[in-house]
């Protein structure tokens, strides 16, 4: 028998025969020399300014300019989320029942909070935000400003929402277990997502970009001169699409789609999925980004979009690209 082969056996021999104590100890020595994980934490600092961005948010999209604005879009998205019902509300209603105690995590302004108890899906519903909600919402649902990543305390309901919220959660790990084990009611909990879960900081991979690239040239040939305008976003550089900075992302908001990409992995170490619809999204929002007025509802502007939208549900069903917005729901797999 070879040396090589010897010398890892007389260890392992000589290993079994320490006494308990000293192997424990001989394992922490070894453990403590690896280089530890780091873990992602929201800062005080984070926190504060992603509560000013969001405080924002409402001026920022009055400038027409962004995709789902188009009100093309926001009529196949709505379609996609409900799911063959007439709304996504209805659809959660029809398919889990009426919910006695829900709760929204980064609910933002809440209107489809305040949609979800005026509906009858929700008896009541609790919002978390870092930045606070208009008076006028608070009415139907009890608000909190707080930072879900630190003070979430609350148990037993038994639907928790994120709409558009948890790409900007740091540690998804801590609030998968906060969730799991305590926040949703184990036996008819439901996490239900509406959700960002496409690459970090919006870097797309070459598959994106080119397939941005590929249908606007294919769109050109149609529609030359507004295709034209569309390449007027900076994004554009001839015929190469270049993903935004991600810098000028992360310091205008440091949680802005932070680990987007590990939410489907993360998740499915805690929760079992129950249902996942693919709602788009992928690389139409950036070919849109500020293409607005080459896009408008006008009979071309509609046709353009259409088809649009269609490439991009065919590229996702192809799988040539991921959907990058989806609506899912997760149960504890215990139920
Ligand atoms: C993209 S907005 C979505 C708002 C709303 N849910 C919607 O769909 O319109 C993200 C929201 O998450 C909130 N948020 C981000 N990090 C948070 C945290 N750690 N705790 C509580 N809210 C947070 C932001 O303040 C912001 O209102």
């Amino acid at each position: 028998m070879s040396i090589l082969v010897l010398l890892p056996l007389l260890l392992l021999l000589l290993l079994l025969r320490l006494p308990l104590r000293l192997r424990l100890r001989l394992r922490l020595r070894l453990r403590l020399l690896q280089p530890k994980k780091q873990k992602l934490r929201i800062s005080e600092e984070s926190a504060k300014r992603i509560a000013e961005k969001w405080d924002k948010a409402a001026d920022t999209f009055v400038t027409g300019g962004a995709w789902h604005q188009h009100p093309l879009v926001v009529r196949t998205y709505k379609q996609r989320l409900a799911s063959g019902s007439e709304s996504f509300v209805a659809h959660i209603r029809e398919k889990y029942g009426v919910r006695a105690k829900c709760l929204s995590i980064g609910c933002g302004d809440g209107g489809i909070e305040v949609e979800m108890v005026q509906a009858g899906l929700c008896e009541t519903m609790e919002g978390i935000d870092l930045s606070p909600v208009p008076a006028e919402l608070r009415e139907r649902v009890k608000f909190s400003v707080r930072n879900a990543e630190k003070d979430l305390e609350e148990q037993g309901y038994d639907l928790v929402l994120f709409t558009h919220a948890l790409h900007h959660i740091f540690d998804l790990e801590a609030m998968s277990t906060a969730i799991r084990d305590r926040i949703m009611d184990p036996t008819k909990g439901i996490l239900v997502l509406e959700e960002y879960v496409g690459p970090v900081r919006w870097q797309f991979p070459p598959t994106h970009l080119n397939a941005m690239a590929d249908l606007l040239k294919r769109l050109e040939a149609d529609y030359p001169e507004r295709v034209q305008h569309i390449r007027q976003n900076p994004l554009w550089d001839g015929n190469a699409f270049t993903p935004p900075d991600a810098e000028s992302i992360k310091k205008d908001d440091p949680s802005e789609t932070i680990r987007s990409n590990e939410i489907i992995p993360v998740l499915s170490q805690y929760f079992a999925l129950v249902e996942s619809v693919p709602l788009g999204g992928s690389f139409f929002q950036w070919i849109f980004h500020n293409a607005y007025n080459a896009l408008k509802d006008d009979g071309a502007g509609q046709e353009i979009v259409q088809k649009m939208l269609d490439a991009e549900m065919q590229a996702i069903s192809n799988g040539k690209v991921t959907s990058d917005y989806v609506f899912q729901v997760w149960k504890n797999p215990q139920q």
